[in-house]
C-alpha cells in the first residue's frame, strides 16, 4: 500500500487526478487512456485509470471471468434453439476454469509489463492481455478435461474430474472441444482488428498441435498392461515433456505478450523459447515428482503415473541408478493398479532416495536456468524469465 501511495504521490498531477476520478473500466469499451506512473510490484498500476486501477493483476484477471462467460454464453448466439447448449457451455466453463494457480494466464500481463514502458501500456492493451491470459487458461482447461479422461484421473484442483461427475462421462470429450472453441471466439471478438491477431492465431493453433503431439508420445510410451521398462529413456522423456507441457505452459504466455508488445522477430522468439522450454521441462519434472510425493490436499489431484505406466522423471531417473534386483522388482510392479504393487514401486523409489535426487536436480536446474537467461535473454528483460522462474521453483502444488 505504501508503494502504491508513493507511486500516486510521485505521479504527475494530471495522472493523479485521473486515478481518482474515472469510472470503472468495461471490457467492451475500454478507453484509450494512458498510465503515467512507473512503480512496479503486486499493486502495480494496471493502466486503468479508475477505482479498479488500484487492484492487482490477479484481482483484475478474476474480475474479467464473469464478463467472458457472459459473452460466450449469452451474447454470441441469439438463436433460442441453442439455449440448452449454451447453458451447458456455462457449466463447463465455470466448473473447469477456477481453482488453478493461474500462472499461465497471469504471465501474459506480467510479461507485458516487463516488455513495455508503463506509458505504452494503454488500458485497452491491459484488458486484451488479461483476455489473452484467459485464452491460455481455457486452452489449459481444454487439455486437462481430455487428459483426465486419458489418464483415468479422479480429482483435479481439489474436486472430481469433470468426466467423473454424475451424468457427464465421455460427453466430457465434446465439452473439451467447447472450451477450445471458446478461445477462438474470444480472440476474434477482442483482437480481430489488432496487428497481432494473426500472430496470436498461429501461435495458439501451432501450440495446440505441439501439445497434442506431446500427449500422443506420452500415451504411446505408456500402453496399459504392456510393461516394458526398456521403452523409458531420458531422451524419450525430454521429448514428451517439451511437447506436452513446455510449449503451452511457458512459451505460449510469453510469446503472446511479445506479440502484444509488437515483438515479432524470429530471433527474439527463438531466444525466449530456448529459455522457456528448459523451464517447462523442469516444471513437468516437478509435476512428476509431486504425482508421487505431493500432498493431494495441496496439489488438488491424486497421482496416477505409476498405475498408468507413465514415462515419468521418477522412473527414468530410478532406472539410471538402480540395481538389477530393483529393476526386476519394478518390472513386476510398475503399471499395475493394485495398491500393493504401487506401494512396492514407491518403496523402490524411497530406497533410491528419490526425494534427495530430486532436490539436487532442482538446485542444479535453477543454476542452469540462470546461466541460460544470462546467455539467451539478450535484449529481452531478464525479469520476464526470472519472474516465471520464481513462481515455479520449490513449488509444492
Ligand atoms: C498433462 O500432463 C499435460 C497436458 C494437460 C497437456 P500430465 O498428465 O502429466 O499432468 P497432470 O499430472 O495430470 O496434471
Ligand atoms: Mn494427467
Ligand atoms: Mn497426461
Amino acid at each position: 500500500m505504501r508503494r502504491l501511495l508513493c507511486g500516486l504521490i510521485n505521479a504527475p498531477k494530471a495522472a493523479r487526478t485521473m486515478w481518482l476520478s474515472v469510472a470503472p473500466l468495461k471490457l467492451k469499451n475500454a478507453a484509450n487512456s494512458r498510465c503515467t506512473s512507473s512503480f512496479q510490484g503486486d499493486n502495480v498500476c494496471n493502466g486503468a485509470h479508475s477505482k479498479k486501477a488500484l487492484l492487482s493483476d490477479p484481482r483484475l484477471f478474476e474480475d474479467q471471468f464473469e464478463e467472458l462467460v457472459a459473452e460466450l454464453t449469452e451474447r454470441d448466439f441469439a438463436d433460442p434453439a441453442l439455449a440448452d447448449a449454451l447453458s451447458r457451455l456455462r457449466e463447463v466453463l465455470v466448473y473447469n476454469s477456477p481453482g488453478g494457480k493461474r500462472n499461465r494466464g497471469l504471465s501474459v500481463i506480467g510479461s507485458l509489463r516487463e516488455l513495455l514502458p508503463p506509458n505504452e501500456l494503454t488500458q485497452d492493451l491491459v484488458q486484451r492481455a488479461l483476455l489473452v491470459g484467459w485464452c491460455i487458461e481455457l486452452l489449459q482447461a481444454f487439455f486437462l478435461v481430455a487428459d483426465d479422461i486419458m489418464d483415468a484421473s479422479v480429482t483435479r484442483r481439489g474436486q472430481p474430474c469433470w468426466y467423473k461427475k454424475d451424468g457427464i462421462g465421455l460427453d466430457a470429450i465434446n465439452d473439451s472441444f467447447l472450451l477450445e472453441g471458446s478461445i477462438y471466439r474470444l480472440l476474434r471478438r477482442h483482437c480481430r482488428d489488432q496487428p497481432y491477431y494473426i500472430h496470436l492465431l498461429e501461435l495458439f493453433t501451432e501450440t495446440s498441435f505441439q501439445t497434442e503431439l506431446g500427449q500422443a508420445l506420452d500415451l504411446m510410451t505408456a500402453p496399459p498392461g504392456q510393461i516394458d521398462l526398456n521403452r523409458f529413456s531420458m531422451e524419450r522423456y525430454k521429448a514428451i515433456v517439451k511437447y506436452k507441457t513446455a510449449y503451452y505452459s511457458f512459451y505460449l504466455p510469453v510469446a503472446s505478450a511479445m506479440y502484444l508488445a509488437g515483438i515479432n522477430s524470429e530471433k527474439e522468439h527463438s531466444n525466449a523459447k530456448h529459455i522457456l522450454l528448459e523451464m517447462g521441462e523442469f516444471f513437468q519434472i516437478q509435476d512428476d515428482y509431486l504425482d508421487c510425493y505431493g500432498d493431494p490436499a495441496v496439489t488438488g489431484k491424486i497421482g496416477t503415473d505409476i498405475q498408468d505406466n507413465k514415462c515419468s522423471w521418477l522412473v527414468v531417473t530410478a532406472l539410471e541408478v538402480m540395481t538389477p534386483e530393483q529393476r526386476a522388482e519394478l518390472e513386476a510392479c510398475y503399471g499395475r493398479h493394485d495398491a500393493a504393487s504401487v506401494e512396492k514401486v514407491k518403496a523402490v523409489y524411497n530406497t533410491l532416495q528419490m526425494p534427495t535426487l530430486y532436490q539436487q536436480y532442482e538446485e542444479e536446474s535453477y543454476k542452469r536456468l540462470q546461466k541460460l537467461i544470462a546467455a539467451h535473454a539478450q535484449n529481452l528483460p531478464h525479469a520476464v524469465f526470472l519472474n516465471f522462474a520464481k513462481k515455479i521453483y520449490k513449488r509444492n502444488k
